[in-house]
């Protein structure tokens, strides 16, 4: 069976239109995707305005991880809004069920949670709770980090996009390197598994610019937004130790490393690690925004009350979707299969990449890995403007492609957890087809 059918230009007629009209009212001030009006979805496939369909490597961006439109989730948001959509602060009984579920689903150290709406917004609390906790208010970040937009969040963040010409980060934001396997000039990822090069970096960086107040770190498990930056095996750890025999919290930003993304439940199980604040969002609705801010009981007590609360945060038709995703993964193997098909696409892109001379690496695990563009595979100059011709040529044979990247050259894949060995297949073919034909 063909999943992808692409039988018009890109954009159709219909999506043409729509997408003139759409400029004309709301700001056209989002990242390039391909010109595709989404009417419909429902797994991994995805049908436009035009009939057309095409297989989904984004998730949306990396949301939809139970895969589009899973009945089970339609079903309980569309129930739960026929009860009560909205009612603040107050206990409803689909906030209650989904904080117990949620609570039950994460590892045993973590043992409350607070719902919010949006990733950024989950992270900001996160930095909130920390600073409360410690009475401290420098935060430590990564370069290439990202947190979100809002203004600590992207403080706390290292990529330039959402910081430059907005004026002055938030005080008291310092910013290490993270470690890079593919470009990594200064051996950060090298020195056996204590990193001593890196963390004797790391302490210096803290010498020079902490002013004694130093709260938390916070970091990704990989690296999102600038590339599907996966640090090296044994990292995460040591920085977390280091964290703790600082007095620091670690703070662990799970909104798109989570809900099975990289092949466990949780990307803090790889390496056992145990954050004392975690930040969730996108795959825990699934396409229902909601987010949360998970923690332990002796942290939050830290707060009094109503010193988090949030307009929307626990609303019914977000809880009921909470719990849904929560039942999801507990009855279908998404988790096994974005371990082993994610694998094997792996294996599959590593071969296609020695076809391309311009795909210099292929990296991640799971369901979530990045494609990178260089001029040449020798000196790794970024190759941004390969992105656009890849994007847009995938679209027109059927496939949905997003970008990242701190150069802007990455490819994400990541596709919904629900994907088939069969449109595994298809789509990768689309992808061999296309990077065999890019050029300079
Ligand atoms: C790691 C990480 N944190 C936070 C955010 C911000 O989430 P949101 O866009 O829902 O505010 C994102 C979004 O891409 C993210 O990838």
């Amino acid at each position: 069976m063909k999943f992808a059918n692409v039988r018009t230009p890109i954009p159709g007629p219909e999506g043409e239109k729509l997408i003139g009209k759409w400029h004309e009212f709301e700001a056209d001030v989002v990242g390039y995707q391909a010109p595709v009006v989404w009417k419909k979805a429902e797994g991994c496939v995805v049908e436009d305005v035009d009939g057309n369909t095409y297989i989904d490597w984004t998730s949306g961006v990396l949301v939809t991880n139970v895969g589009h439109c899973h009945p089970r989730l339609v079903e309980a948001a569309n129930k739960a809004s026929t009860e009560l959509l909205n009612n603040y602060e107050c206990a409803n009984t689909y906030r209650i069920e989904a904080a117990e579920r949620l609570v039950g689903a994460l590892p045993d150290h973590l043992d409350r949670c607070f719902f919010l709406t949006t990733g950024s917004e989950a992270v900001e609390a996160s930095l909130r709770l920390a600073k409360r906790k410690t009475g401290k208010f420098e935060i430590l970040g990564f370069a290439g980090g990202f947190h979100g937009r809002t203004f600590g969040a992207a403080s706390a963040g290292g990529m330039d996009g959402p910081k430059r010409r907005y004026g002055p980060s938030l005080p008291g934001t310092i910013r290490a390197p993270y470690p890079n396997p593919y470009r990594d000039p200064l051996g950060f990822c090298r020195g056996g598994k204590d990193f001593a090069r890196y963390f004797t970096y790391l302490d210096d960086v803290v010498k020079a610019n902490s002013t004694g107040s130093l709260a938390a770190v916070i970091v990704e498990p990989y690296q999102g937004a600038s590339g599907f930056v996966f640090p090296p095996e044994g990292w995460l750890k040591k920085l977390e130790l280091w964290a703790h025999e600082r007095g620091l919290l670690f703070v662990l930003d799970e909104v798109q490393s989570s809900y099975g993304r990289t092949g466990k439940m949780w990307a803090m199980e790889h390496e056992e690690l145990e954050p004392d604040i975690v930040a969730l969002g996108k795959g825990i609705g699934s396409g229902v925004p909601v987010s949360a801010v998970c923690s332990n009981a002796a942290i939050f007590s830290c707060l009094n009350k109503g010193e988090m609360s949030s307009t929307l945060g626990g609303n019914p038709v977000a809880s009921a979707g909470v719990t849904a995703v929560l039942d999801i993964f507990e009855n279908e193997p998404l988790i096994e299969n974005a371990a082993e098909l994610g694998k094997s696409m792996k294996k599959e892109l590593s071969r296609i990449a020695e076809k391309c001379p311009y795909l210099g690496d292929v990296r991640g695990m799971g369901m979530v890995m990045g494609l990178e563009f260089v001029r040449d595979k020798n000196d790794k100059q970024p190759a941004p403007e390969l992105i656009r011709p890849v994007i847009d040529a995938c679209a027109e044979k059927g496939l949905l492609v997003g970008a990242v990247g701190m150069f802007g050259n990455v490819i994400r894949v990541a596709p919904p957890l629900v994907m088939n060995k069969e449109q595994a297949d298809e789509s990768l073919g689309i992808m061999e087809s296309v990077l065999t034909n890019i050029g300079l």
